[in-house]
Protein backbone atom coordinates (compact mmCIF):
# COMPACT_ATOMS: atom_id res chain seq x y z
CA UNK A 1 0.00 0.00 0.00
CA UNK A 2 1.27 3.79 -0.85
CA UNK A 3 1.22 5.64 1.60
CA UNK A 4 0.24 8.84 -0.13
CA UNK A 5 -2.56 11.03 0.24
CA UNK A 6 -5.94 9.43 1.19
CA UNK A 7 -8.88 9.53 -1.10
CA UNK A 8 -12.06 10.73 0.23
CA UNK A 9 -14.73 7.99 1.30
CA UNK A 10 -17.06 9.45 -0.95
CA UNK A 11 -18.21 6.71 -3.25
CA UNK A 12 -16.75 8.12 -6.92
CA UNK A 13 -15.37 10.79 -5.21
CA UNK A 14 -11.59 10.46 -5.91
CA UNK A 15 -10.13 13.56 -4.47
CA UNK A 16 -7.37 13.87 -2.05
CA UNK A 17 -8.69 13.53 1.55
CA UNK A 18 -7.41 15.26 5.03
CA UNK A 19 -9.66 15.83 6.40
CA UNK A 20 -10.52 12.92 9.17
CA UNK A 21 -13.64 12.02 11.17
CA UNK A 22 -13.54 13.64 14.36
CA UNK A 23 -15.77 10.86 16.23
CA UNK A 24 -13.53 8.44 14.38
CA UNK A 25 -10.47 9.91 15.90
CA UNK A 26 -11.93 9.70 19.77
CA UNK A 27 -13.04 5.91 19.19
CA UNK A 28 -9.59 4.95 17.48
CA UNK A 29 -10.90 4.24 14.30
CA UNK A 30 -8.30 4.10 11.24
CA UNK A 31 -9.09 5.42 7.98
CA UNK A 32 -12.07 7.64 7.33
CA UNK A 33 -10.74 10.72 5.44
CA UNK A 34 -13.16 13.42 3.71
CA UNK A 35 -11.82 15.83 0.84
CA UNK A 36 -14.67 18.56 2.70
CA UNK A 37 -17.13 19.26 5.03
CA UNK A 38 -19.88 18.71 2.23
CA UNK A 39 -18.52 14.98 1.65
CA UNK A 40 -18.44 14.01 4.94
CA UNK A 41 -21.93 15.43 5.68
CA UNK A 42 -23.07 13.64 2.34
CA UNK A 43 -21.91 10.60 3.92
CA UNK A 44 -23.13 11.37 7.48
CA UNK A 45 -26.01 9.44 7.21
CA UNK A 46 -23.82 5.76 6.22
CA UNK A 47 -20.53 7.11 7.65
CA UNK A 48 -22.13 6.85 11.72
CA UNK A 49 -22.68 2.97 11.75
CA UNK A 50 -18.98 2.53 11.86
CA UNK A 51 -19.21 4.65 14.83
CA UNK A 52 -22.24 2.61 16.34
CA UNK A 53 -20.13 -0.62 15.26
CA UNK A 54 -17.01 0.09 17.07
CA UNK A 55 -18.94 1.62 20.21
CA UNK A 56 -20.77 -2.20 20.99
CA UNK A 57 -17.27 -3.88 20.45
CA UNK A 58 -16.01 -1.23 23.01
CA UNK A 59 -18.79 -1.89 25.33
CA UNK A 60 -18.41 -5.68 25.15
CA UNK A 61 -14.55 -5.55 25.49
CA UNK A 62 -15.25 -3.92 28.51
CA UNK A 63 -17.74 -5.55 29.96
CA UNK A 64 -16.80 -8.67 31.91
CA UNK A 65 -19.15 -11.41 30.96
CA UNK A 66 -17.84 -15.18 29.92
CA UNK A 67 -18.93 -16.03 26.78
CA UNK A 68 -21.44 -18.84 28.18
CA UNK A 69 -23.04 -20.05 25.20
CA UNK A 70 -20.78 -19.97 22.23
CA UNK A 71 -23.20 -20.52 18.86
CA UNK A 72 -25.72 -18.40 20.66
CA UNK A 73 -26.66 -14.61 18.32
CA UNK A 74 -27.35 -12.14 20.83
CA UNK A 75 -29.97 -10.02 19.56
CA UNK A 76 -28.64 -7.17 21.32
CA UNK A 77 -26.01 -5.58 23.09
CA UNK A 78 -26.82 -7.09 26.79
CA UNK A 79 -24.54 -10.39 27.81
CA UNK A 80 -25.60 -12.63 30.98
CA UNK A 81 -22.91 -12.42 33.87
CA UNK A 82 -22.17 -14.61 36.41
CA UNK A 83 -25.06 -15.72 38.94
CA UNK A 84 -24.72 -15.99 42.53
CA UNK A 85 -25.48 -19.19 44.49
CA UNK A 86 -29.32 -19.70 45.58
CA UNK A 87 -30.24 -17.89 48.92
CA UNK A 88 -31.58 -19.68 51.76
CA UNK A 89 -34.72 -19.30 53.29
CA UNK A 90 -35.38 -18.45 57.41
CA UNK A 91 -36.75 -21.96 58.69
CA UNK A 92 -39.99 -20.41 59.79
CA UNK A 93 -41.14 -19.01 56.40
CA UNK A 94 -44.15 -20.43 54.92
CA UNK A 95 -43.19 -21.92 51.32
CA UNK A 96 -45.17 -22.86 48.45
CA UNK A 97 -45.53 -26.29 47.33
CA UNK A 98 -42.66 -25.94 44.43
CA UNK A 99 -39.79 -24.25 46.69
CA UNK A 100 -38.75 -27.52 47.75
CA UNK A 101 -39.09 -29.83 44.29
CA UNK A 102 -35.92 -30.91 43.20
CA UNK A 103 -37.47 -29.51 39.43
CA UNK A 104 -39.30 -26.64 41.14
CA UNK A 105 -42.44 -28.27 39.68
CA UNK A 106 -45.93 -26.39 41.25
CA UNK A 107 -48.21 -29.19 41.55
CA UNK A 108 -50.97 -27.51 43.02
CA UNK A 109 -50.74 -25.16 39.63
CA UNK A 110 -50.27 -28.01 37.70
CA UNK A 111 -53.38 -29.92 38.86
CA UNK A 112 -55.54 -27.36 37.44
CA UNK A 113 -53.63 -26.15 34.22
CA UNK A 114 -55.71 -26.30 31.45
CA UNK A 115 -58.78 -25.40 33.39
CA UNK A 116 -60.66 -22.08 32.64
CA UNK A 117 -62.58 -21.35 35.65
CA UNK A 118 -61.98 -18.74 37.86
CA UNK A 119 -61.94 -18.59 41.80
CA UNK A 120 -64.48 -16.40 43.49
CA UNK A 121 -62.54 -15.44 46.83
CA UNK A 122 -63.69 -14.93 50.19
CA UNK A 123 -63.79 -12.63 52.55
CA UNK A 124 -60.80 -14.37 54.12
CA UNK A 125 -58.78 -15.06 50.95
CA UNK A 126 -58.79 -11.62 49.96
CA UNK A 127 -57.68 -9.99 52.71
CA UNK A 128 -54.69 -11.88 53.22
CA UNK A 129 -54.06 -11.63 49.55
CA UNK A 130 -54.38 -8.26 50.47
CA UNK A 131 -51.87 -8.34 52.84
CA UNK A 132 -49.70 -9.94 50.23
CA UNK A 133 -49.73 -7.11 48.40
CA UNK A 134 -48.81 -4.80 50.59
CA UNK A 135 -45.81 -6.67 51.70
CA UNK A 136 -44.80 -7.02 47.64
CA UNK A 137 -45.06 -3.40 47.23
CA UNK A 138 -42.99 -3.07 50.10
CA UNK A 139 -40.35 -4.93 49.09
CA UNK A 140 -40.29 -3.69 45.34
CA UNK A 141 -40.51 0.04 46.98
CA UNK A 142 -37.08 -1.29 49.01
CA UNK A 143 -35.66 -2.61 45.72
CA UNK A 144 -36.08 0.66 44.18
CA UNK A 145 -34.26 1.84 46.75
CA UNK A 146 -31.30 0.47 45.71
CA UNK A 147 -31.20 1.16 41.78
CA UNK A 148 -28.39 2.77 40.83
CA UNK A 149 -25.14 2.95 38.61
CA UNK A 150 -22.65 0.50 39.33
CA UNK A 151 -25.34 -1.45 41.41
CA UNK A 152 -25.07 -5.41 40.01
CA UNK A 153 -28.76 -6.96 39.82
CA UNK A 154 -27.39 -9.65 41.91
CA UNK A 155 -27.26 -7.14 44.80
CA UNK A 156 -30.80 -5.88 43.83
CA UNK A 157 -31.92 -9.11 44.02
CA UNK A 158 -30.18 -9.81 47.72
CA UNK A 159 -31.98 -6.35 48.92
CA UNK A 160 -35.23 -8.18 47.86
CA UNK A 161 -34.29 -11.76 49.57
CA UNK A 162 -33.64 -10.01 52.93
CA UNK A 163 -36.64 -7.56 53.03
CA UNK A 164 -38.66 -10.83 51.89
CA UNK A 165 -37.33 -12.51 55.18
CA UNK A 166 -37.91 -9.31 57.38
CA UNK A 167 -41.38 -9.86 56.36
CA UNK A 168 -41.64 -13.42 56.87
CA UNK A 169 -42.30 -13.93 53.03
CA UNK A 170 -40.81 -16.21 50.61
CA UNK A 171 -39.74 -14.65 47.37
CA UNK A 172 -42.00 -16.05 44.88
CA UNK A 173 -39.92 -16.48 41.79
CA UNK A 174 -36.99 -18.68 44.09
CA UNK A 175 -37.15 -22.21 42.43
CA UNK A 176 -40.55 -21.96 40.52
CA UNK A 177 -39.73 -24.58 37.82
CA UNK A 178 -36.01 -24.04 39.32
CA UNK A 179 -35.88 -19.99 38.40
CA UNK A 180 -32.26 -19.38 40.33
CA UNK A 181 -33.07 -16.27 42.02
CA UNK A 182 -35.64 -14.06 44.17
CA UNK A 183 -36.69 -11.57 41.93
CA UNK A 184 -36.62 -10.68 37.56
CA UNK A 185 -34.19 -7.63 36.81
CA UNK A 186 -35.16 -7.18 33.19
CA UNK A 187 -32.94 -4.69 31.99
CA UNK A 188 -32.76 -2.68 27.92
CA UNK A 189 -33.92 -5.37 25.57
CA UNK A 190 -34.92 -7.92 27.80
CA UNK A 191 -38.81 -8.10 28.41
CA UNK A 192 -39.21 -10.25 31.29
CA UNK A 193 -37.90 -13.11 33.56
CA UNK A 194 -34.31 -11.59 33.51
CA UNK A 195 -32.00 -13.18 35.89
CA UNK A 196 -30.17 -10.99 38.67
CA UNK A 197 -26.54 -11.42 38.27
CA UNK A 198 -23.29 -9.96 38.48
CA UNK A 199 -23.19 -7.31 35.81
CA UNK A 200 -23.42 -3.54 36.99
CA UNK A 201 -26.37 -1.52 36.22
CA UNK A 202 -25.37 1.35 33.61
CA UNK A 203 -25.80 4.89 32.94
CA UNK A 204 -29.07 5.13 30.23
CA UNK A 205 -30.79 1.42 31.59
CA UNK A 206 -34.22 0.69 32.07
CA UNK A 207 -34.79 -1.71 34.70
CA UNK A 208 -37.88 -3.62 35.42
CA UNK A 209 -37.94 -5.38 39.02
CA UNK A 210 -40.65 -7.97 39.02
CA UNK A 211 -41.25 -9.29 42.85
CA UNK A 212 -43.79 -11.63 43.62
CA UNK A 213 -43.93 -12.52 47.61
CA UNK A 214 -45.65 -15.49 49.53
CA UNK A 215 -47.46 -15.05 52.74
CA UNK A 216 -49.28 -16.96 54.78
CA UNK A 217 -50.56 -19.11 51.45
CA UNK A 218 -50.85 -16.35 49.39
CA UNK A 219 -48.94 -14.24 46.36
CA UNK A 220 -48.70 -10.77 45.63
CA UNK A 221 -47.48 -9.64 41.95
CA UNK A 222 -46.27 -6.46 40.91
CA UNK A 223 -43.67 -4.61 38.92
CA UNK A 224 -42.19 -1.43 37.65
CA UNK A 225 -39.46 -0.31 35.06
CA UNK A 226 -37.27 2.23 36.58
CA UNK A 227 -34.37 4.55 34.85
CA UNK A 228 -30.51 4.30 35.47
CA UNK A 229 -29.09 7.69 35.92
CA UNK A 230 -30.22 9.64 32.92
CA UNK A 231 -32.12 7.97 30.60
CA UNK A 232 -32.40 8.92 27.10
CA UNK A 233 -35.89 10.73 25.50
CA UNK A 234 -37.02 7.51 23.70
CA UNK A 235 -36.98 5.11 26.60
CA UNK A 236 -38.80 7.40 28.88
CA UNK A 237 -41.30 7.98 26.15
CA UNK A 238 -41.42 3.80 25.87
CA UNK A 239 -41.45 3.57 29.72
CA UNK A 240 -44.52 6.05 29.81
CA UNK A 241 -46.28 4.31 27.09
CA UNK A 242 -46.07 0.98 28.84
CA UNK A 243 -47.16 2.72 32.37
CA UNK A 244 -50.03 4.50 30.37
CA UNK A 245 -51.21 1.35 28.91
CA UNK A 246 -51.02 -0.84 32.35
CA UNK A 247 -53.21 2.13 33.97
CA UNK A 248 -55.78 2.44 31.18
CA UNK A 249 -56.18 -1.51 31.37
CA UNK A 250 -57.32 -1.13 35.39
CA UNK A 251 -59.39 1.88 34.44
CA UNK A 252 -61.67 -0.90 32.11
CA UNK A 253 -61.57 -3.61 35.16
CA UNK A 254 -65.46 -3.46 36.22
CA UNK A 255 -67.98 -6.61 36.85
CA UNK A 256 -69.24 -8.12 33.82
CA UNK A 257 -66.37 -6.93 31.24
CA UNK A 258 -64.47 -9.69 29.12
CA UNK A 259 -61.27 -10.30 30.13
CA UNK A 260 -60.08 -10.34 26.36
CA UNK A 261 -61.52 -6.70 26.05
CA UNK A 262 -58.05 -5.36 27.88
CA UNK A 263 -56.36 -6.12 25.37
CA UNK A 264 -57.57 -4.20 22.68
CA UNK A 265 -57.43 -0.87 24.84
CA UNK A 266 -53.48 -1.62 25.66
CA UNK A 267 -52.51 -2.59 21.82
CA UNK A 268 -54.20 0.48 20.86
CA UNK A 269 -52.40 3.12 23.28
CA UNK A 270 -49.34 1.10 22.69
CA UNK A 271 -49.34 1.37 18.59
CA UNK A 272 -50.94 4.86 18.61
CA UNK A 273 -47.69 6.10 20.27
CA UNK A 274 -45.64 3.98 17.78
CA UNK A 275 -44.76 0.88 20.04
CA UNK A 276 -45.68 -3.07 19.94
CA UNK A 277 -47.30 -5.32 22.27
CA UNK A 278 -45.51 -8.20 23.28
CA UNK A 279 -47.37 -11.88 22.56
CA UNK A 280 -45.95 -14.97 24.58
CA UNK A 281 -46.59 -13.51 27.97
CA UNK A 282 -49.68 -12.53 29.75
CA UNK A 283 -51.45 -11.11 33.03
CA UNK A 284 -52.56 -14.36 35.12
CA UNK A 285 -55.02 -15.10 37.96
CA UNK A 286 -53.66 -15.41 40.89
CA UNK A 287 -54.11 -16.01 44.90
CA UNK A 288 -53.50 -19.00 46.40
CA UNK A 289 -51.34 -20.01 42.78
CA UNK A 290 -48.90 -18.00 41.44
CA UNK A 291 -50.01 -18.42 37.68
CA UNK A 292 -53.68 -19.54 36.71
CA UNK A 293 -56.61 -18.62 35.06
CA UNK A 294 -57.83 -16.05 33.92
CA UNK A 295 -54.60 -15.65 31.30
CA UNK A 296 -55.46 -11.96 30.01
CA UNK A 297 -53.50 -11.48 27.06
CA UNK A 298 -52.10 -7.52 26.46
CA UNK A 299 -52.71 -7.82 22.51
CA UNK A 300 -55.82 -7.30 20.55
CA UNK A 301 -58.20 -9.51 19.25
CA UNK A 302 -57.21 -12.07 21.64
CA UNK A 303 -59.66 -15.23 22.80
CA UNK A 304 -59.40 -15.13 26.59
CA UNK A 305 -61.83 -16.75 28.27
CA UNK A 306 -63.92 -15.42 31.22
CA UNK A 307 -65.89 -12.47 32.55
CA UNK A 308 -64.71 -10.15 35.65
CA UNK A 309 -67.04 -11.00 38.43
CA UNK A 310 -66.27 -9.55 42.16
CA UNK A 311 -63.79 -11.74 43.80
CA UNK A 312 -61.32 -12.50 41.02
CA UNK A 313 -58.25 -11.96 41.46
CA UNK A 314 -56.02 -11.34 38.55
CA UNK A 315 -52.40 -9.47 37.51
CA UNK A 316 -52.22 -6.88 34.03
CA UNK A 317 -48.41 -6.83 33.19
CA UNK A 318 -48.27 -5.17 29.65
CA UNK A 319 -44.93 -5.59 28.48
CA UNK A 320 -44.39 -2.75 25.54
CA UNK A 321 -41.62 -2.98 22.82
CA UNK A 322 -39.71 -0.05 20.93
CA UNK A 323 -39.73 -1.98 17.67
CA UNK A 324 -40.46 -5.80 17.07
CA UNK A 325 -42.80 -7.26 19.36
CA UNK A 326 -41.51 -10.57 19.03
CA UNK A 327 -39.15 -12.46 21.36
CA UNK A 328 -36.82 -15.01 22.39
CA UNK A 329 -34.96 -16.70 24.96
CA UNK A 330 -31.71 -16.81 25.85
CA UNK A 331 -30.32 -20.67 26.78
CA UNK A 332 -30.61 -19.97 30.09
CA UNK A 333 -34.35 -20.88 29.13
CA UNK A 334 -35.24 -17.99 31.31
CA UNK A 335 -34.29 -14.21 30.11
CA UNK A 336 -37.14 -13.20 27.44
CA UNK A 337 -35.31 -10.81 24.87
CA UNK A 338 -36.60 -8.45 21.95
CA UNK A 339 -35.60 -10.12 18.09
CA UNK A 340 -34.50 -6.95 17.10
CA UNK A 341 -32.48 -6.07 20.55
CA UNK A 342 -34.48 -3.17 21.06
CA UNK A 343 -36.02 -1.71 24.27
CA UNK A 344 -38.99 -3.18 25.96
CA UNK A 345 -40.87 -2.27 29.19
CA UNK A 346 -42.97 -3.14 31.97
CA UNK A 347 -45.67 -2.62 34.39
CA UNK A 348 -47.74 -5.19 36.79
CA UNK A 349 -50.11 -4.55 39.26
CA UNK A 350 -52.04 -7.30 41.27
CA UNK A 351 -55.69 -6.68 40.99
CA UNK A 352 -59.10 -7.39 42.79
CA UNK A 353 -62.56 -7.01 41.19
CA UNK A 354 -64.97 -5.51 43.47
CA UNK A 355 -68.77 -4.72 42.82
CA UNK A 356 -67.79 -0.90 41.58
CA UNK A 357 -64.87 -1.51 39.54
CA UNK A 358 -61.55 -2.81 41.11
CA UNK A 359 -59.33 -2.68 44.03
CA UNK A 360 -55.48 -1.96 42.81
CA UNK A 361 -53.61 -4.40 45.66
CA UNK A 362 -50.23 -3.82 45.04
CA UNK A 363 -50.36 0.39 44.37
CA UNK A 364 -48.28 2.39 46.35
CA UNK A 365 -49.85 3.66 49.59
CA UNK A 366 -50.67 6.85 50.75
CA UNK A 367 -49.83 9.93 49.00
CA UNK A 368 -48.03 8.95 45.87
CA UNK A 369 -49.32 6.51 43.96
CA UNK A 370 -48.25 6.09 41.14
CA UNK A 371 -45.33 4.98 40.03
CA UNK A 372 -42.12 5.52 40.91
CA UNK A 373 -40.42 6.94 37.24
CA UNK A 374 -42.46 9.52 36.98
CA UNK A 375 -41.16 10.81 40.11
CA UNK A 376 -38.02 10.93 38.75
CA UNK A 377 -39.75 12.77 35.69
CA UNK A 378 -40.88 15.28 37.73
CA UNK A 379 -37.33 15.89 39.76
CA UNK A 380 -35.85 16.16 36.48
CA UNK A 381 -38.32 18.76 35.30
CA UNK A 382 -37.98 21.10 38.27
CA UNK A 383 -33.74 20.78 38.65
CA UNK A 384 -33.50 22.36 35.02
N1 LIG B 1 -43.50 -12.29 38.44
C1 LIG B 1 -43.63 -12.85 37.13
C2 LIG B 1 -45.04 -12.54 36.66
O1 LIG B 1 -45.37 -11.41 36.67
C3 LIG B 1 -43.34 -14.30 37.09
C4 LIG B 1 -41.94 -14.63 37.36
S1 LIG B 1 -41.77 -16.31 37.37
C5 LIG B 1 -40.15 -16.55 37.54
O2 LIG B 1 -45.83 -13.36 36.35
F1 LIG B 1 -39.98 -17.79 37.72
F2 LIG B 1 -39.54 -16.07 36.46
F3 LIG B 1 -39.74 -15.87 38.55
CO1 LIG C 1 -47.40 -11.65 37.06
CO1 LIG D 1 -44.59 -10.30 38.22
Amino acid sequence: MSTGARICETDGCGKESRLQCPTCIKLGIEGSYFCSQECFKDNWATHKAVHKKQRMKDHLAKSEYKNLWPGYVYTGTLRPHSVSPKRMVLPNIEKPDYADHVNGYPASEMAVRGSTQIKVLNSDDIATLREACRLGREVLDIAYGAVKVGVTTDEIDQVVHEACMERNCYPSPLNYHQFPKSCCTSVNEVICHGIPDGRPLEDGDILNIDITVYYKGFHGDLNETFFVGKVDEKSKKLVNVAYECLMQAIDAVHPGVRYRELGNIIMKHAQTNGCSVVRTYCGHGIHRLFHTAPSVPHYSKNKAIGVMKPGHAFTIEPMISEGTWKDQTWPDNWTAVTEDGKRSAQFEHTLLVTETGCEVLTIRPELNRRGHFLDQLDKEETSQ
